[in-house]
């Protein structure tokens, strides 16, 4: 074991990502499998909260792969639609909301984090899947990232195709869910997202094509696979989420607003000034190239930092991280840097820290470590 640490704490202390098999004691009996099983006898006990979205969803026809209507089907029909997922867990399904994703509010994503809080403190509850629409599954799942304090897994799944249409892709995904909710290599990893046979971090995915179930991806790649009921991880995530997060959602009732304002050629102060006037405490400028301000808008960015309004500099390219005085003399106008987070988790991220604190120094520390 003592040789084992060292090079643990090494790693992450460089934040390096290990493979996950580094950060999980006993070498697994086949090189690359980590095929997990729940004690012999019992299977996992997992519950699948629906939400809504495509997963849901009913088109009029097998050939409506993407005119349908989201958020139809019922969550035990959704269970029933997949007889093999009691070969593989022990589930109850609740159903949460009926909506599309992109009606999600703040307070909807509250009550969601509260229910999934209060689940994973039971003894029955070994893991949760949450169904939901792919339009803002990427911010749903960052926000339970951060504010869920459990090491259970918290899986969501999503579709791209309607249940009806042929070649539908959510019974695959909602297994793989199922799978991975129950399986005990999943733990600590953060909240996951499985589509396309793929484990995605719910802190870096995010939905980069709108037409296609290889819809979403993570910059730094995916953390593993699900392959026919089992899981096979080939990294683990190095920032704070879970349990090793300061923020907790038993102690959030509310979420600051916060605004994204896109840059682009030719801007005008006035969605800044509006988003503030609105109640917006932060504005992500999701800006050109690495998160950059015409100079023509500096004026209003430092007028408005002026009235305590954060501002931070995301970018509206999808890869790659904004740098801290760089190309912006960030520490000259106080602004935040959002880091790798492209401008909707940027967004969650900042509401979430808004909650504990306005300080501009303690807000870029979250930004790194989150
Ligand atoms: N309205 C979109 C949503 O609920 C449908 C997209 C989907 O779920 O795949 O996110």
């Amino acid at each position: 074991m003592r040789r084992t640490l060292p090079i643990v704490l090494m790693a992450l202390m460089a934040g390096t990502v290990l493979p996950a098999r580094a950060l999980e004691g006993p070498i697994p009996a086949k090189p690359g499998e980590t095929a997990t099983a729940p004690a012999a006898s019992a299977k996992p006990r997992v519950v699948i909260v629906a939400t809504g979205g495509t997963i849901a969803g009913a088109g009029a026809d097998a050939a409506n792969s993407a005119t349908y209507q989201a958020a139809k089907v019922p969550v035990d029909k959704l269970i029933a639609a997949v007889p093999a997922i009691a070969q593989v867990a022990d589930v109850r399904g609740e159903q949460a909301f009926q909506i599309a994703s992109e009606s999600f509010t703040n307070a909807q994503l509250i009550e969601l984090a509260k229910k999934v809080s209060a689940l994973v403190k039971r003894d029955d509850v070994d893991g949760v899947v949450i169904t939901h629409g792919t339009d803002t599954v990427e911010e749903t799942a960052y926000f339970l990232d951060l504010v869920v304090r459990t090491d259970k897994p918290i899986v969501m799944v999503a579709s791209m195709r309607p249940s009806t249409a042929i070649s539908a892709d959510g019974a695959l995904n909602l297994l793989d869910a199922v799978t991975v909710a129950g399986a005990n290599d999943a733990r600590a990893k953060g909240v996951l997202l499985t589509m396309n046979d793929e484990i995605q971090a719910g802190r870096d995915t995010t939905k980069r094509v709108n037409i296609k179930p290889s819809a979403f991806f993570s910059q730094w790649g995916p953390l593993g696979m699900v392959v026919e009921g089992k899981t096979y991880w080939f990294r683990a995530p190095v920032k704070r989420h879970g349990t090793t997060s300061e923020f907790n959602i038993d102690g959030i009732d509310s979420l600051p607003e916060v605004a994204i304002v896109y840059g682009s050629g030719n801007m005008h102060p006035e969605p800044y000034t509006t988003a503030v006037a609105g109640g917006a405490k932060a504005i992500i400028h999701a800006g050109t190239g690495n998160g950059s301000v015409a100079g023509y808008l500096v004026d209003t960015l430092k007028d408005l930092r002026s009235k305590g309004v954060l501002i931070i500099r995301s970018s509206r390219v999808g890869d790659g991280f904004v740098l801290r005085n760089a190309e912006q003399p960030d520490d000259k106008y106080d602004w935040v840097v959002a880091h790798d987070l492209n401008p909707q988790k940027a967004k969650i991220l900042a509401a979430v820290a808004l909650t504990k604190t306005q300080d501009s120094k303690e807000l870029q520390r979250i930004f790194w470590e989150y």
